[in-house]
Order: C-alpha cells, then structure tokens, then sequence
C-alpha cells in the first residue's frame, strides 16, 4: 500500500542521503493514462445487463440511457459525493503506478454542473499527489432540453460555458465526441473555433463508432491527440501524421463494447504516428479501473508489441497531453516521476495480467 505521507529523498542532517534498494527491480517513468472520465454519478450497471441480452451501446444511448442516465445521476449528485466516488478511482490508478491523469467533464451538459465536475476535478488535483490535466467535454452528447435545437446547445458550449471556464482556469483543453450520437463535423469545428481562440488544447473523441471525418477537422485545429479511431480511414491516417498527432487508443471501450473493427495499428507505426493506450474509464464503454489489463488488452486486441504498449502509457501519453517535455521518460531536466516495479522484464507488465507488482511510486521528486 503506498504512504499517503510524501517524502523527499534528500540529504539529511547527517548529510546522509535515504536510499531505495531497487535490486533486481525496474524503474520506469510513472504511468500517463491520459483519457478518463472518472468523476461521474451513478452507475450503468443495468445496461450492462441490458447489453448482456443483446442490446446494442448506440440503442441503448438512442432511447435515453446511456451518457444520458449518467447525465441524469451526475447532476442529481453533490460535490462531495462526486469527489468521494472519484477518489477511490484515481487513488486505485495511483496504486498502479499512475502519475498523471488526464479527467474529462462532459457528464453535467449544463453550465452548473459542467463546473461542478471540473471542481471536482480541480479537487483531486488538490488532494491527490497525481498531476491532473482538466478538459472540458461540454460536447459530448445532446443534453434532452435541447433535444429538438442541437444548435441552441453548441452555442451555449461556446457562448457561455467556454468563456466561463476560461476565466475560472479550470480546464486546459477542450474535447468534443464527434459522432452520430454526439456532434457532426460543423458543430465541432464551431467548438473547436471557438476553443482555440481562447488558447485551449483541442482533442477529439473520433471514429469510434463510424468514420465522421472528424479526425481530419481535429488535424486541422492542431489537436493534440485523436482518440478511439477504429473506423480511421488511411486518408484520416495520413492527416494525422501531416500534422504531428497522437493517436490515442483504448482497448477497454473496444472489449466492452465488443467492437471488432480494430484501429489501423499497422498504418500508424508505418506513417510513424505516435501511440499513446489509457484506460477511456468511465462508467458505459469503459468501466474498466486495472491500467495493466488495458495494457494486455492492447497486445492481444490490438497486436500492439509490449514496447509499444509501454511507450504508450509514458512517452506517447505525454505527447497526447502536450506535455512531453516534462513528463514520460526519464531525462535530466523532466519531473521526478517515476515507479519502481518488482518484475524481471518490463514485458512483464503487459503480460501478468492481475498482478500489480509497484513497490515505490515517486511524483515530482517525492516518494508517496
Ligand atoms: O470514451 N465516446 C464517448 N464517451 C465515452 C463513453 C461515455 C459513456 O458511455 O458514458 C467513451 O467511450
Ligand atoms: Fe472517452
């Protein structure tokens, strides 16, 4: 169990200085997961089942469930209930090894409780030794009081709720889901207009169900990373490598949702695009907490090697944040972050599905 006291390993009185005993250990940098929706309320559990007896993720949205059930339970939820849920997930990620997560609003669809989830966030941030990256999701399904002027919505995310959560500074990039149960292309870009303008990151939740060009759109704005991709065409492929950005995958939603269209891993090494693997948890396509079964995943579903899944929870997990110049390698000059693993090989990570063997996690420079 980690300490929830930090530590710093510095020299001390005696000029002595502590040390780790990392024989025969593995020190990797600690772990991104760099796309989570792990505030929400409620849970999804019933259409599990309703799943189970073959209904499809997109019938289930369709007749109300779905996000909308989230939605629903998201708003009926206080602060502090919230933030209770939320931290037994993120101090579970913690435990594996996780050092920075990225956390996506997007269950709230409305003003109050959009806010509400990113001070949530903005708590974990506080009260976690993890680096919380915000993003605001306001785009990420059609609330029901705007269900006959989708428009009127997409304005109120860029007229009002954009600008707000610009002057509170409590998210850093916006992420749209770009899909025939989310937003079309035009209310995208209008998101995305709106969002550079004022200095925010873009991602986009892309091709996860359908190919909707949005990857293309995202590569246009600069974003930083497309996510899902299963129905990415090689035109969508070769926007991104045009344009320098990650593709982030995420097994859990393509296993729980039994997809079988898989995401062009080929396409991605041979155009040298960098891959990045999170967990996507949250409670509908991806409920899934354990970072080292999304990591086997990956190999098996995705034919990823364990160099690549690797890569794709430090380095490439930083590119998919924009923040690769201090975090996911070890180098002088990057943050401290880092978990010490008793394995024989980094293989192993991938492979001992269940087991989760860190023995020390430090985060900027602190032992936890
Ligand atoms: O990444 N695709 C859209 N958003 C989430 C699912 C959210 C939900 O079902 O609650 C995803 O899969
Ligand atoms: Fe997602």
């Amino acid at each position: 169990m980690l300490s929830t006291n930090p530590t710093r390993l510095n020299p001390t009185k005696s000029n002595q200085i502590s040390t780790i005993d990392c024989k025969n250990k593995w020190i990797l940098p600690g772990f991104i997961d760099c796309h989570t929706h792990l505030v929400w309320g409620g849970s999804r559990s019933n259409e599990f089942e309703m799943r189970l007896n073959g209904a499809t993720y997109e019938e289930i949205s369709k007749k109300g469930g779905g996000i909308f059930s989230t939605v629903q339970a998201t708003r009926n939820a206080s602060e502090d209930e919230l933030y209770v849920s939320a931290s037994k997930r993120i101090a579970f990620l913690l435990s594996q090894g996780v050092t920075t997560v990225e956390i996506k609003s997007g269950y709230g669809l409305d003003l109050k409780t959009e806010l509400k989830m990113l001070s949530v966030i903005d708590r974990l941030n506080q009260t976690f030794p993890i680096t919380v990256h915000p993003t605001f999701l306001g785009a990420h399904a059609l609330p029901p009081e705007f269900k006959s002027c989708p428009d009127k919505y997409i304005d109120l995310v860029v007229n009002t709720m954009l600008p707000q959560i610009k002057n509170q500074g409590i998210a850093t990039a916006v992420d749209v889901f770009c899909e025939n149960i989310g937003f079309n292309l035009k209310q995208t870009e209008k998101v995305f207009k709106a969002a550079k303008n004022l200095g925010f990151n873009v991602k986009l939740h892309a091709e996860q169900l359908s190919d909707s060009n949005g990857t293309a759109l995202a590569t246009k704005y600069g974003a930083l990373s497309c996510d899902h991709l299963e129905y990415l065409s090689e035109a969508g492929v070769e926007q991104m490598a045009k344009h320098d950005v990650t593709a982030v995958l995420l097994p859990g939603a393509f296993y729980f949702l039994k997809e079988t269209k898989k995401p062009p891993v080929a396409l991605f090494r041979n155009h040298r695009i960098p891959m990045a693997i999170s967990t996507d948890l949250n409670p509908g396509s991806s409920p899934i907490h354990s970072l080292n079964l999304i990591l086997n995943m990956a190999c098996l579903l995705f034919d990823m090697t364990c160099e690549e899944v690797i890569l794709g929870v430090t380095i490439n997990g930083a590119k998919a944040l924009g923040i690769e110049d201090s975090k996911g390698s070890i180098e002088v000059g990057k943050d401290a972050d880092l978990a010490l693993w008793d394995i024989d090989a980094p293989s192993d990570l991938c492979y001992l599905t269940g087991l989760t063997p860190v023995k020390t996690v430090m985060i900027n420079g602190l032992i936890q």
